[in-house]
């Protein structure tokens, strides 16, 4: 297949971007475009972050708006795009797996668009690797251009060849793009795109740019509009959420978004992800005071250790993280927290890693994401000398989630006996006449019901029983 490239991406570039105006982009559908997709299908497969699973909401919305309707048979489609995730290897091998099975329905149907965008196109390894093996695929662009993609299948269309556009820039932030929602009563809401902390082992400040804020005006209107449309939960989203702000002029911040977005009447807003560098008494103020604000932080720590956060480039200590955490517990008593936590970063030692464990049995998470640390090619720590073994950073894994897994249990427990309100999401996937929901400090609940009606609705649990993944409880009259 001939190539266009019209941009390839460079991790350089990408380190060294500029602290230049941002552009805000308001999206407007070409007419040129306005029937592209009629009649045709489309399916899109996620991965990653919550951030990618937001993103893939607006490329579906885009892809309806010129026609294009959702497939029931996704390996079928006539687009099918995959947006990725580069934040570990494990995360890669996935997605060449699944871009193995495409290749051969690609094969039975060559007019099958075929396009593969978000973070793995961002780095130079994935892009020369698709580019070299995966001939078959139409389309690759990254995480700062999905606004152009009805023009970049339409030059697939149209020229019969692989379209190319990855842009290692700064980024923009777009607006007025059209959403198809995952769900009816819980959205996700971008405040900020991109990332500034260049954490040591991390890709996403190489993938997703700059760290950028939208305006306030345009983040409060759409949670409005949301409350409008019958929405009761939000997810602030951003990298690195309690930087909020920063990038603009004046001194709005986070926390004086809480209070703001507490305002508009939404039930229940969720943040994600929190620094604990940037976590400020503001923010934990506005957790306090405002009712909507549900009482769940996750704060990911990483490690327990000074001197392997030094070496993350972290840019707090154990102790700093231990007085936010005690700040927190006095301000919000009935809070969970739950956190990400890395083992085996090249060179800890067992003492380095028992500090871990040493802080998560002080900070009582329950709750966390743990990972074995991935070497990421173009990061500073890929350069790192590392003689951990593949068999030690296993056993610290396992040790670590067995204290985490006591957490999770010890998080259910607190609320056997309590009535906590459920927000509905639908039938246990389990079957057997039950339905599920997430309390306040987002603990998985189930309770005996058969009502769909429910669904989206608020509703009083007792809880009688406590698991380590779940609740168990029962409806209130
Ligand atoms: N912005 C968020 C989360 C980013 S990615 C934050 O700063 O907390 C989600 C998690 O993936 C990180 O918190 C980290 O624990 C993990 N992670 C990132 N890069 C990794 C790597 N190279 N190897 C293993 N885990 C990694
Ligand atoms: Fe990665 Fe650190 Fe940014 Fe989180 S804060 S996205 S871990 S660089
Ligand atoms: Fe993955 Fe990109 Fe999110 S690397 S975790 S999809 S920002």
């Amino acid at each position: 297949m001939k190539n266009i490239k019209i941009a390839l991406p460079s991790l350089k570039e990408a380190r060294s971007r500029k602290n230049n105006n941002i552009e805000t982009i308001r999206y407007r559908l070409d007419n040129k475009y306005n029937s592209l997709g009629k009649g045709k299908t489309y399916y899109i497969f996620t991965y990653g972050c919550q951030g990618n699973e937001a993103d893939s909401e607006v490329m579906a919305g885009i892809l309806e708006s010129v026609g294009y309707t959702l497939s029931t048979d996704p390996m079928n489609s006539d687009v099918v795009l995959l947006n990725t995730c580069a934040i570990r290897e494990n995360a890669e091998q996935r997605i060449w797996g699944v871009l193995g099975q495409l290749k051969g329905r690609k094969r039975e149907n060559p007019d099958m668009i075929v396009g593969i965008c978000g973070c793995m196109p961002q780095e130079e390894n994935a892009t020369q690797k698709i580019l070299e093996s995966y001939d078959f695929i139409d389309l690759v662009f990254g995480t700062h251009n999905r606004d152009h993609l009805p023009e970049l299948i339409y030059q697939a269309y149209l020229t019969k060849a692989k379209v190319v556009e990855v842009l290692s820039n700064e980024g923009n932030i777009l607006e007025d793009a059209p959403k198809v929602r995952a769900s009816h009563h819980k959205a996700w809401v971008n405040i900020m795109f991109g990332c500034d902390e260049f954490c040591t082992y991390c890709i996403v400040p190489y993938t997703r740019g700059r760290e950028r804020s939208r305006a306030k005006n345009d983040i409060i209107n759409e949670v409005k509009e949301l409350v409008k449309e019958g929405y009761k939960e939000v997810t602030l989203l951003g990298q690195n959420v309690n930087a909020y702000g920063k990038d603009l002029a004046g001194d709005y911040t986070f926390g004086d978004l809480l209070y703001d977005l507490d305002k508009t009447g939404i039930e229940r807003i969720r943040y994600t992800t929190s620094h604990p560098r940037d976590l400020d008494l503001k923010t934990m103020e506005a957790m306090r005071d405002c009712k909507s604000v549900m009482p769940h932080l996750h704060l990911p720590v990483q490690s327990g250790d000074d001197e392997i956060l030094k070496k993350m480039n972290r840019k707090y200590t154990y102790d700093e993280y231990m007085t936010k955490v005690n700040k927190l517990k006095e301000l919000v008593p009935e809070i969970s927290l739950t956190t990400d936590i890395i083992v085996g970063f090249p060179n800890e030692t067992n003492e380095q890693f028992e500090n871990t464990l040493k802080l998560c049995k002080e900070v009582g998470f329950e709750g966390a994401f743990t990972f074995i640390y991935s070497k990421r090619e173009g990061t500073p720590a890929a350069k790192m000398e590392d003689n951990v073994s593949d068999s030690e950073k296993h056993e610290r894994l396992n040790r670590l989630n067995e204290i985490i897994n006591e957490g999770y249990l010890k998080g259910h427990q607190r609320f056997v006996g309590k009535t906590v309100e459920v927000l509905v999401d639908g039938e246990s996937k389990n079957g057997d006449g039950m339905m599920c929901g997430y309390s306040p400090n987002l603990k998985l609940t189930h309770f005996k019901s058969s009502d769909l009606s429910l669904i989206g609705k608020t509703v009083k649990v007792k809880i009688t029983e406590a698991k380590t993944w779940f609740m168990i409880g029962e409806l209130c009259e």
